[in-house]
């Protein structure tokens, strides 16, 4: 056993029920910095791997579901990232794998759903720091052209901010790489945190 797998074999020894308590993984980023593809390629793998029941909440999901009314301000783009971290708590809370992804650009907003969920099972925050260079070439829904023509206004990256987060659990920037790399980096850190196998 090389002094890795010793010191995770350790960690899980010390900690065997963080294997069985939920706990929430978030995905914060640019619009087309590749959350959703990593949530959906992770999502895939912990169902096939893990017997806790998988939630993905996308932001582009719960806005139509849940957060219909809700704009692009601050104060609705806050309430938007409470209400999905509402709902990833009680998936924690109940022993469940609460998968998040929504821009989230502000700070405070994503301190209060760690503080909310802390309590509850592990909070693993993921921040997807692909440049806004890349993200803008992907372009895939034809926002960044629009907003760069002025046609939407507050747009994150271009005339609206986005605070990097400074303390994030994994950074990844998804430039040329494969989300499947990225997934195995993600279940890497999951290792180490001792909730997985
Ligand atoms: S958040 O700011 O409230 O966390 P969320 O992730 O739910 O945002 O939704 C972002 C998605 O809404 C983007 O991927 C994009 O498709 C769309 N969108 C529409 N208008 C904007 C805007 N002004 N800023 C960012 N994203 C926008």
């Amino acid at each position: 056993m090389g002094s890795d797998s010793a010191v995770i074999a350790g960690f899980h020894e010390a900690h065997p029920l963080r294997q069985r308590q939920g706990f929430t993984i978030f995905f914060t980023g640019l619009s087309g910095s590749g959350k959703s593809t990593i949530a959906n390629a992770l999502v895939i793998k912990l169902r096939e791997s893990d017997t806790r029941q998988v939630t993905f909440l996308d932001g582009d999901i719960v806005r139509q579901k849940l957060s219909n009314e809700l704009g692009f301000s601050k104060e609705h783009r806050d309430l938007n990232v409470l209400r999905i971290g509402c709902l990833a708590s009680e998936i924690t809370r109940n022993g469940g794998i609460a998968i998040c992804a929504a821009i989230a650009p502000y700070a405070d907003a994503r301190r209060s759903v760690r503080e909310l969920i802390a309590p509850l099972g592990c909070f693993v925050e993921v921040y997807v720091a692909t440049p806004i260079e890349i993200c803008e070439g992907r372009d895939q829904k034809g926002l960044y052209a629009k907003a760069r023509a002025g046609l939407i206004k507050g747009f994150t990256g271009i005339d609206d901010p986005y605070e990097v987060p400074i303390n994030p659990e994994l950074n990844i920037d998804t430039t040329g790489l494969a989300p499947n790399l990225a997934v195995r980096q993600i279940l890497t850190t999951l290792e180490k945190l001792g909730l997985i196998r």
